[in-house]
């Protein structure tokens, strides 16, 4: 049975955003109905921490530490990295007093849709080449043929690996601004 593209794929890529929007717009609803701004405030401290927190995949991946299933590490990054953007957002709320801020969120916002689909795009093709793969070797192709076969989507699912140059470039502009604004909130706050 050839499985649906949409529903395997699109689905959950349009349903993880979506939630992220509705969450994000609920929760500062929520916030400015119980007169809870000011945690909004805050908010931006535990998500700060919750996406440095799922960099340890990162870290991981590239060997700099040896510790922990890298497979789980990369579920942990995901959520994380979704959950602390999430906070971040409501902590962003809908309060426009400065320009450095927003340029961060924005750029967190295209880091998170990055993440997003290259997950979704890269677990297709992934899959897509496999299936060929099978489907070849059934025929009783032989595995240079099988190999030849598939060349092209092969090189289709390379290309879809180069989402990660777009996702980390856009987590350095991400991380360059949003220290800029920590750095001159804790500044404003004589903590530094
Ligand atoms: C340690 C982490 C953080 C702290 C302590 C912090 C603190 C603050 C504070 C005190 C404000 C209120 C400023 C005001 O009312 O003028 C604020 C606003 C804001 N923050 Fe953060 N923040 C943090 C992380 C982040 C991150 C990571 C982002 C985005 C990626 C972000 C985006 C924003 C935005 C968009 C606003 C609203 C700016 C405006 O009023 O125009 N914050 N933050």
């Amino acid at each position: 049975m050839k499985r649906s593209l949409w529903l395997e794929h699109v689905l959950p890529f349009t349903l993880l955003l979506g939630l992220l929007a509705a969450a994000t717009l609920s929760g500062d609803y929520l916030l400015h109905r119980l007169n809870l701004v000011w945690v909004g405030r805050y908010m931006g401290i535990p998500g700060t921490l919750l996406i440095i927190g799922s960099l340890y995949y990162s870290a991981r991946k590239r060997k700099w530490v040896t510790t922990g299933n890298p497979k789980s590490l990369l579920k942990g990054h995901e959520f994380g990295a979704w959950l602390g953007s999430l906070m971040v957002l409501i902590h962003a709320g809908v309060h426009f007093n400065a320009i450095l801020p927003w340029l961060a969120t924005v750029a967190m916002g295209v880091n998170v849709i990055s993440g997003l689909v290259g997950k979704m795009l890269l677990n297709q093709s992934r899959e897509h080449v496999q299936g060929e793969r099978e489907r070849f070797q059934l025929r009783g192709l032989s595995k240079t043929e099988v190999e030849q076969a598939v060349f092209w989507d092969a090189v289709a699912l390379g290309a879809m690996v180069q989402w990660r140059k777009v996702h980390i470039p856009i987590f350095v502009v991400f991380s360059v601004l949003a220290l800029g604004h920590i750095f001159s909130i804790f500044l404003f706050w004589g903590w530094v």
